[in-house]
């Protein structure tokens, strides 16, 4: 009995240094946030990360317990990537744009770059309605659509740290930006007719291209919501002949200077 109580009173002893090196290693963290905060860097260094990993397994002694340490930093590093995230964007990074101009695609970059939550509207209306997009417009056509997107929107609104990204439409009406708005910055991702058009050829998932699908129809659609486009972003982003990460690191910049 004696025996257990000891060691008993050995582990609380740990888990008090644990608790206090936990701390300082969080207020440390903190000052690194103020650092990438000023300098706009990404909060996600890779380097980094496996320096820290590599000098802390260079200090266990029992090599029994390598992988559990492991296991324990993988979990600290992402809490304290979590923790950097949330301080610096308790906020919504809402991508808005036309069809092909790769809202979901620099969405999830950046969800990872900034340790983010990611939303894809489309995908979770698609989820919802256990039918693609496509489908639900061939059933009930794009008002009833709309309906659905602007509730949608309103919800995800609520949301925080969180990126957003959202179907080509939603700026048709005034009240999903106002929504998004709340909690969150909107960014105008921009490509040119040619770029969206061969991006998105192939492609027939979208519903509004589906019949007579053509560069004219491209056209025709953005000069109808350039101007709700331009209005609706606090941020314009051209992504002509840039990588999906330079995007993001554009991006990364520009919203840590705002
Ligand atoms: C639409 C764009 C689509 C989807 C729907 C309507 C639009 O989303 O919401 O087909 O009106 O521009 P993407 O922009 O993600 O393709």
């Amino acid at each position: 009995m004696d025996q257990l109580n000891s060691a008993r009173d050995k582990i609380d002893t740990c888990d008090q240094l644990i608790i206090n090196a936990f701390e300082e290693r969080m207020e440390a963290v903190e000052k690194v946030i103020k650092y990438k905060q000023e300098h706009g860097l990404a909060i996600y260094d890779s380097k980094r990360e496996v320096e820290v990993l590599e000098k802390v397994l260079k200090n266990v002694k029992n090599p029994e317990n390598i992988e559990a340490v492991q296991y324990l930093y993988q979990e600290i590093l992402m809490i304290s990537r979590k923790m950097q995230s949330k301080m610096l964007f308790p906020f919504n990074i809402v991508l808005i744009g036309f069809m092909g101009t790769g809202k979901t695609t620099v969405g999830k970059v950046l969800a990872e770059k900034l340790e983010m939550d990611f939303i894809d509207i489309d995908s979770l209306i698609s989820e919802r309605l256990g039918k693609t997009i496509s489908q639900f417009f061939h059933e009930n056509g794009e008002v009833a659509f709309r309906e659905i997107e602007k509730a949608v929107v309103e919800e995800v609104s609520n949301l925080s740290n969180t990126i957003i990204s959202c179907g080509g439409g939603v700026v048709l009406h005034e009240e999903n930006i106002t929504n998004l708005r709340k909690n969150g910055k909107t960014i105008l991702l921009m490509a040119n007719e040619e770029t969206i058009y061969n991006r998105i050829k192939t492609d027939q998932s979208r519903p509004l291209l589906k019949n007579g699908m053509g560069i004219e129809k491209i056209k025709e659609l953005l000069q109808y919501r350039r101007e709700l486009y331009t209005k609706s972003a606090d941020v314009i982003v051209n992504t002509e002949g840039k990588s999906p990460e330079a995007v993001c690191n554009e991006m990364i910049k520009i919203i840590l200077n705002n």
